[in-house]
């Protein structure tokens, strides 16, 4: 019965690996095109095509990264205030977002939609990725982006390791993107981008001191004093020209206020929503035994459930996406 089952996910991987190269295939033809410039993307089909559900949700002008050039707004600073209990002002966040730009690219560039068709593999920290040799598929796509650990889990972080190694087969080799907060960091190779999802000050503060002269404060977890990671590469997602930062647009128009904030796993798929032309996501969701496991340890409390945020309601969403053909979803093993 296993066979079969493996030989039948061998098969759907061989599967998509065709449609991919066709589809990389159509992109270089469309270059020669006339009328290369009409298409939103560069694929044979782009994510924001005829679905009402998708374009009821996905809002194109959220700008996902901070930069030096949207003015902050007051309002949006107080929702994000909310989240965890941030004492300090506005007057500080904004010296302290200004601080940021001395050290890191006050200009994140996300590369152009048209020029070519951008694939990305989001991938989670689901146990369902054990044993799914989804690797080979993973490393296939052009940009990989790997989320963290969410707020609830009160492992250890994993401190000065790769997570994917060991894991290769599983999970792929490449790492693009590595979306993380402080509790959750790991140093990175100088080709991956550190995507930085804050939740308080001490966030952003952090990305400054890590890179320098070394962290000390505490949080709800140890927090590494210094990372490793190219700086020119971090980018911060935490722009507020949606009224309430990417978070609040995630969390009032994907997830409909469910849940208290949204799972930064959840974040990392739609940021890829927004950055890539199309999306596989792997590694989402409770392993087989329905327990909210990871791949990379073995699973000690039964009882995990995923806190703050709304671990169900996001899984429905993912469901929906692949339903509506707007993502590819492999549920894993
Ligand atoms: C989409 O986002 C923009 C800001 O980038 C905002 O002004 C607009 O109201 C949003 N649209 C919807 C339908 O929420
Ligand atoms: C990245 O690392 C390689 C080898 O370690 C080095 O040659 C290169 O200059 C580095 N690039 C940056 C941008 O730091
Ligand atoms: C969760 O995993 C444990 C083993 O760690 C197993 O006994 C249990 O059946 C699994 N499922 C649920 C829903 O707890
Ligand atoms: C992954 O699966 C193997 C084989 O079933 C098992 O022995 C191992 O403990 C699992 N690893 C984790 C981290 O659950």
């Amino acid at each position: 019965m296993v066979s079969k089952v493996r030989v039948f996910i061998l098969l759907l991987c061989v599967g998509v690996f065709v449609v991919l190269r066709e589809r990389v295939a159509e992109v270089s033809l469309e270059n020669f095109s006339p009328f290369h410039n009409t298409s939103p993307c560069a694929c044979g089909k782009c994510l924001s095509e005829d679905d009402v559900w998708f374009t009821q949700r996905f809002n194109k002008s959220v700008e996902p990264f901070l930069s030096a050039k949207h003015s902050l707004s007051e309002a949006a600073f107080r929702w994000w205030k909310g989240i965890q209990l941030e004492k300090r002002n506005f007057i500080y966040y904004s010296a302290t977002v200004d601080n940021l730009f001395k050290t890191f690219p006050a200009t994140p560039d996300v590369e152009a939609s048209s020029d070519r068709c951008r694939t990305c593999a989001v991938v989670g920290n689901s146990g369902n990725l054990n044993g799914s040799r989804y690797g080979p598929l993973i490393d296939f796509h052009d940009q990989l982006l790997a989320t963290p650990l969410d707020t609830h889990c009160k492992f250890p972080p994993l401190m000065n390791t790769g997570r994917t190694k060991g894991y290769e087969a599983d999970v792929g080799k490449r790492t693009t993107h590595h979306v993380m907060y402080p509790e959750s960091a790991v140093d990175l190779d100088n080709t991956t981008h550190l995507v930085l999802v804050p939740f308080k000050i001490q966030d952003l503060e952090w990305l400054i001191k890590a890179f320098t002269t070394g962290f000390s404060g505490a949080s709800y977890m140890p927090v590494k004093s210094h990372i490793k990671a190219n700086k020119d590469l971090v980018r911060i997602v935490l722009n507020v020209n949606f009224v309430g930062s990417f978070m609040r647009y995630v969390h009032d128009t994907w997830l409909e206020k469910k849940g208290r904030y949204p799972s930064t796993g959840f974040m990392a798929l739609v940021l890829a929503l927004h950055i890539c032309d199309e999306v596989s996501v792997f590694g989402y969701g409770a392993d087989k035994d329905g327990n909210w496991s990871h791949y990379f340890e073995i699973l000690k409390n039964k009882h995990l459930r995923t806190g703050p945020h709304a671990g169900t309601h996001e899984y429905d969403v993912i469901q929906q996406l692949h339903k509506n053909q707007i993502i590819h979803f492999f549920k894993g093993w």
